[in-house]
């Protein structure tokens, strides 16, 4: 879909780039020729993920930490400049979650999580920002979900979270237009990763994933090529006057939910053929 060498000479940073979507989405950059940085909490994980991708030949550099530590994300930073020269691009896709009934969560789950999704993603911006605004260029992708607008029961503290950064990335898109630095995000609808499936399907109740896809419009779950596809268009210099734009990839499944008359496309081709009959005969 895009040309060789896209993203050439670009040094992206992904946080949680390790495992899941953060893992497809920097080998799809490091592919289009950028430099990856990945981060997350465990160190064997990015190593293994930093191998995989040296075998394709991506330069990656890992950066072990925790995004709620600010220590952490400021070594990150200089690590990067340090071996990569500078920082292009920014990822924030680390997140925490889980489901639970909000009237069962502990002071310190919800603060787990809201440390993570925001805070997280507030340490990363503030100081890999500073950097791009003495460069004067910089770009900001963050991942949310469709839930961050509509909310969500039983994922409150991740709702919460997600609307924040939603809610920071269109500040900031306007507060840092003029330092050349543009923010913008995804909106994933459900892609099946072993990190959100483990904590986000109820144990034992079978039905579920399919009820899932039954809501969904196009009746299937994303392919991580098509989150990749986006991803990089947005990272790319293609899309340089994009700023302040939520996009959103769940085969049409958050209108659905919205729609009014969503439901009707239940109804048999035979029930609105006999529909229109009888408005004939009339
Ligand atoms: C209730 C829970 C819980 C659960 C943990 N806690 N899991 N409470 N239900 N299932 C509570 C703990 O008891 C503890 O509170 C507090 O949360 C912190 O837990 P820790 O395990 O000490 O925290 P930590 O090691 O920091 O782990 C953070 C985490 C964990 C969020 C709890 O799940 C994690 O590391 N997640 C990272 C990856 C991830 O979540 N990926 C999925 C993203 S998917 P107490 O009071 O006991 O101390 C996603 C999809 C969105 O975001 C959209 C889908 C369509
Ligand atoms: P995942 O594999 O669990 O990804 C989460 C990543 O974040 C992991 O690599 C994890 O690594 C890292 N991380 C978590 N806490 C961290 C911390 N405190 N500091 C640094 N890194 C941390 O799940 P995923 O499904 O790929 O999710 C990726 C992103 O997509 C998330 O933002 C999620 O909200 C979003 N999303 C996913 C879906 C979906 O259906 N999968 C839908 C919508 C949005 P460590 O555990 O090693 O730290």
């Amino acid at each position: 879909m895009f040309q060789d060498g896209l993203l050439k000479d670009q040094t992206i940073i992904v946080t949680g780039g390790g495992t899941g979507l953060g893992k497809s989405m920097s080998r799809r950059f490091g592919e289009l020729g950028a430099n990856i940085v990945i981060s997350g909490r465990r160190a064997e994980v990015l190593d293994e993920t930093a191998q995989e991708f040296s075998e394709l030949g991506i330069n990656v550099l890992t950066c072990p930490g925790d995004v709620r530590k600010i220590e952490d994300v400021e070594l990150m930073t200089k690590q990067t400049i340090d071996k990569f020269g500078k920082i292009d691009n920014l990822l924030n896709n680390a997140a925490g979650n889980f489901i639970s009934p909000s009237e069962m969560l502990s002071p310190n789950a919800f603060k787990a999580v809201i440390d993570i999704v925001l805070m997280g993603t507030w340490n990363c911006i503030s100081t890999v920002g500073k950097e791009m605004i003495k460069n004067k260029k910089g770009n900001v992708l963050s991942i949310v979900t469709t839930y961050a607008w509509t909310g969500s029961p039983y994922v409150v503290p991740s709702a919460a979270a997600k609307a924040g950064v939603l809610a920071m990335t269109r500040s900031l898109a306007v507060e840092w237009g003029k330092h050349n630095i543009r923010f913008n995000a995804i909106a994933p609808g459900p892609f099946p990763t072993e990190g959100a499936w483990s904590r986000l399907m109820p144990p034992g109740f079978d039905d579920f994933e399919d009820n899932m896809k039954n809501k969904i419009p196009m009746k299937r779950f994303g392919e991580r090529h098509e989150l990749e596809n986006l991803a990089s268009y947005l990272m790319s210099d293609g899309s340089a006057y994009v700023n302040g734009e939520v996009v959103t990839i769940d085969g049409g499944e958050w209108l659905a939910g919205a729609a009014e008359f969503s439901d009707l496309t239940k109804l048999p081709d035979s029930m609105w053929e006999a529909m229109a009959a009888r408005r004939k005969k009339k």
